[in-house]
């Protein structure tokens, strides 16, 4: 829905104190603005005669939903409407962390708000906080409750209470909403397993293996070490159930439209505590065809379409991130495409920037980066990313071949390099990462390891390399200074900003040993932080650095997504060039030089674009004036410029 249709919707009122008595008529005017579009996605996917009767039950529980929504967050939706794209604002500074590990519980978590404030972080990412199974969880990706948190973290009235804080602060919450897969110790599973049919149909049940089998030939593996194949024998059931991620995670099946309505009452629920962006996890896997990957098919777009519609009736100021960790043709399309541009997810991880950053680390070229982002299809102008370094997932190597091909590499033999490199195979890379879930059918293997261990900082410390230190840390703001500079909201992984290495500690908890992703998910180092006033360790350099870059992020009004990335050829294969720029005239160029070596530019080049004058130019970042000779600018190792038109 546009802003003019919501100020029509109001009788172009303006939306600063909204009252009760302007409430009321909301969800009938909201319903009637999106009734069509959900009419039509509903019974794209239920088409069945049968399935009238579940329409009529869909509206009627939205009606239900949105009297549970809390008055405060009512009129917080108006607001937003007002605002528009409030996601899209330049001020967001994102952190993603685990609350038991970064700060052992959600009362604890309100202690070390400050220390978040001190870096200018007002965006938080709080990993699963819900009901999860004793032992394996996946990192609490195995739900055994939507909304219930679970006792390690505190009550529900703790979170009711952060979220309060956090809306006073101003500090935006996002939390996931695992909507693929429950765990199988979820009510419905448990029920599944007594042999209700009911609830079988909630999950993708089969009595013999007939038709798993045809679905094997095509799906793949997401986790083919520890959880080979794509169904699981029940033995409580004596049914075969579909479980694409872990053995003990059952993939819903939404072919059933009570499932969908069961989970549109769980996201309404969980937007009901204060949270602003719900993450879709896992979001391509929703929909199953024989004969198919199962992954991105036509359904599982219009599936969350029908989410976000319904959520824009009943919750609108809430939005939609897309966890959608495939190709970057793919990504994009979580945006929504032709009539439901913009009425999908509003934001989506840009992965492939992400994976190209690597890429450009560890091949000391830009090459692939450039390629791949000038062969993504443009996103909505009311979308944005959310961009990253590293998160507590693997590092998958999600490129188009055709893009690797088209640079005249070999996909296979690249994407061995890339794994050699990261994975302590070569000899010369300073990198100490493992290789995750290998694949010997396909060769396939994707990369984890903490930010600061992939990008040297751990060998370099091993072998009192002090160069080598030196290096790591100007990789590490690089990349960082390369996310910031880019449109969307970045996101820091705690950890990152103290430089905190891989955590072998997984090794030892049995729950967790055989999934090396934990390397990179560690104990916050609160003694890193307690000797911040030490400056030359390596985590009080890193701090200081990023503080001050985030603080310039948040000053430089361009940085604002507005559409307005424009990426640079700078005619060196080393660097990346790009810039920000506004319809006014104002710009901010960023340049990072991915080379161990000293690289050169052109001045009048910079000239030509404005960014140079007889007088120089500054480099925000370190507020040098930049050093030219003979018409050429030297950029050293692993530098990052960031230069204001002058
Ligand atoms: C997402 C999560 C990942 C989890 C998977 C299954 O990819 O980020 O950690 O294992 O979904 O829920
Ligand atoms: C799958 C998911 C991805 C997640 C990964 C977990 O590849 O698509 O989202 O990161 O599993 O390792």
């Amino acid at each position: 829905m546009n802003q003019s249709a919501i100020h029509r919707l109001l009788g172009g009122k303006r939306l600063e104190n909204p009252k009760k008595t302007d409430l009321l008529p909301l969800f009938e005017k909201r319903l009637a603005a999106n009734l069509s579009l959900i009419q039509e996605l509903f019974f794209s996917l239920y088409p069945n005669q049968t399935y009238g009767m579940a329409f009529e039950e869909l509206l009627a529980l939205m009606a239900k939903l949105f009297k549970r929504r809390p008055e405060d967050l009512k009129i917080q939706d108006l607001q937003r409407l007002g605002e528009g794209n409030w996601y899209q604002r330049g001020q967001w500074i994102g952190m993603q962390l685990y609350v038991d590990r970064f700060c052992g519980d959600l009362k604890g978590l309100e202690e070390k708000l400050p220390y978040l404030e001190k870096l200018g972080i007002n965006f938080l990412h709080l990993m699963p906080l819900t009901k999860r199974p004793k032992g394996q969880n996946d990192g609490g990706y195995a739900v055994n409750s939507y909304t219930e948190i679970d006792p390690v973290f505190g009550t529900d009235a703790d979170l009711t209470l952060l979220t309060k804080k956090f809306r006073e602060k101003g500090i935006c919450l996002m939390l996931d909403f695992v909507v693929n897969h429950t765990s199988d110790e979820y009510p419905w599973a448990l029920s599944a397993k007594k042999g209700n049919p009911e609830f079988q149909q909630y999950y993708y049940t089969y009595a013999d293996r007939t038709i798993p089998d045809l679905f094997e030939v095509s799906l793949p593996e997401v986790f083919p070490e520890t959880s080979p194949g794509n169904f699981t024998y029940d033995a409580d059931m004596q049914r075969w159930v579909m479980t694409v991620f872990n053995h003990y995670q059952w993939d819903l099946n939404y072919t059933n439209p009570e499932v969908f309505m069961a989970m549109l009452e769980n996201l309404v629920e969980l937007s009901n505590k204060g949270v602003d962006v719900i993450r879709f996890d896992a979001l391509a896997f929703l929909w199953k065809r024989i004969g198919t990957d199962s992954q991105n098919l036509p359904e599982a777009h219009r599936l969350i379409s029908l989410f976000r519609m319904c959520l824009q009736v009943v919750a609108p100021g809430a939005v939609i991130l897309a966890e959608a960790i495939v190709s970057p043709q793919q990504i994009v399309r979580y945006f929504g495409e032709g009539i439901y541009q913009g009425n999908e997810c509003e934001l989506a991880y840009n992965a492939t920037y992400m994976a190209c950053l690597w890429d450009s680390i560890a091949t000391k070229k830009t090459r692939l980066l450039y390629r791949s982002l000038e062969t993504i299809p443009a996103k909505p102008k009311m979308c944005t990313w959310v961009n990253y370094v590293r998160c507590h997932d693997d590092i998958g190597l999600g490129f188009d071949d055709r893009n690797i091909a088209e640079l005249g590499w070999n996909p296979g033999d690249h994407r061995r390099f890339l794994l050699d490199y990261y994975c302590q195979r070569l000899e010369w890379s300073p990198a100490k990462g493992a290789v995750f879930m290998y694949n010997p059918l396909t060769g396939d293997g994707r990369i984890t390891g903490s930010t600061a261990s992939l990008l040297g900082l751990e060998k370099a410390l091993e072998e009192k390399d002090s160069k080598g230190i030196d290096q790591a840390l100007d990789k590490i703001l690089l990349l960082y200074g390369s996310i910031l500079a880019f449109p969307g909201i970045p996101l820091v992984y705690a950890g990152d900003e103290i430089a905190m290495l891989n955590d072998y500690s997984y090794l030892t908890d049995p729950a967790k040993a055989d999934d090396s992703r934990w390397v990179n998910r560690p104990v916050h180092d609160w003694e890193a932080v307690s000797n911040l006033r030490k400056r030359s360790l390596p985590s009080s350099r890193v701090f200081q650095k990023l503080k001050k870059l985030i603080a310039l992020r948040k000053e430089i009004d361009v940085l604002t997504d507005t559409g307005n990335l424009r990426l640079l050829d700078s005619g060196n294969e080393h660097l990346l060039v790009f810039e920000r720029h506004s319809e006014g005239g104002a710009g901010l160029l960023l340049v990072g030089n991915f080379d161990e070596n000293p690289q050169v530019l052109n001045a009048s080049w910079l000239e030509s674009l404005g960014y140079l004058n007889k007088k120089g130019n500054k480099n925000l970042v370190n507020g040098k004036t930049l050093d030219l000779n003979s018409g050429l600018l030297e950029v050293s190792p692993y530098d990052l410029l960031w230069l204001l038109k002058v």
